[in-house]
């Protein structure tokens, strides 16, 4: 059986990655693509128990180390129950946010290095890469005042305070954004970035042409 196409999304919170997302799914099943989407952290039942305590506020406290390792535990997770089975069975992987996200969050935003974070994923994961993923970084400011936004009508609604990370200070979010332009700039074979407050369609219209490019690639080495 061959291997599926595994892609990833990544971004600041407020990047508008959960909306692309969403349009690629519906853009991949509209053509008759067998797509699994899934999320990070959660998409598991163990992962939405592991989401709680990252994203509650109320855990406040939590050391960095354990954040990023509570980060892989529930990645270990999704691999097992997840996104390995559906490779294996030949699908499209779509995951909003993989390890580069705790290389930008926790080895970035946390300052705990990527050197940590890469020897974490290669005994966790396997070493396990996504064949492509898209970089969504619009200007800073706009990215934090829309997740600050967000997270104030969820409050508002829900009563749960969700935003621990959105809490964080803007220079937290400085060191996650450098170190996303220093993973792009790394890797720009697997990274696909797409810069600048964009609109929605045009920011959909080019995830579309890498998406679908990779596809060709994939279709041509089956
Ligand atoms: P989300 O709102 O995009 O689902 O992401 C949840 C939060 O978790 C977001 O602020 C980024 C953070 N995060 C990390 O800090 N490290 C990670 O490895 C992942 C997957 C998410």
């Amino acid at each position: 059986m061959p291997r599926g196409l595994f892609i990833t999304l990544e971004g600041l919170d407020g990047s508008g990655k959960t909306t692309q997302i969403k349009r690629l799914a519906a853009w991949m099943g509209k053509r008759g693509l067998p797509v699994v989407q899934t999320r990070q952290p959660g998409g598991t039942a163990t992962g939405d128990r592991i989401r709680e305590i990252l994203l509650d506020a109320r855990s406040g406290a939590l050391a960095p180390m354990a954040e990023m390792a509570l980060m892989f535990a529930d990645r270990a997770q999704a691999i097992a129950e997840v996104i390995l089975p559906a490779l294996d069975s030949g699908k499209i992987v779509l995951c909003d946010r993989f390890t580069d996200s705790t290389e930008a969050y926790q080895g970035g935003g946390r300052e705990l290095g990527s050197d940590a974070v890469l020897a974490l994923h290669r005994l966790i994961c396997g070493d396990l890469q996504p064949d492509l993923t898209l970089l969504l970084l619009p200007s800073f400011a706009a990215s934090l005042s829309r997740a600050r936004r967000r997270n104030h009508r969820f409050e508002e609604q829900t009563g749960k305070n969700e935003g621990r990370f959105e809490e964080e200070q803007d220079a937290f979010f400085l060191r996650v954004w450098q170190k996303y332009r220093e993973i792009a700039a790394r890797e720009p074979e697997r990274v696909v970035l797409i810069e600048g407050d964009l609109t929605i369609d045009d920011v959909h219209e080019q995830i579309v042409e890498a998406v679908a490019e990779r596809l060709v690639l994939a279709d041509q080495s089956a």
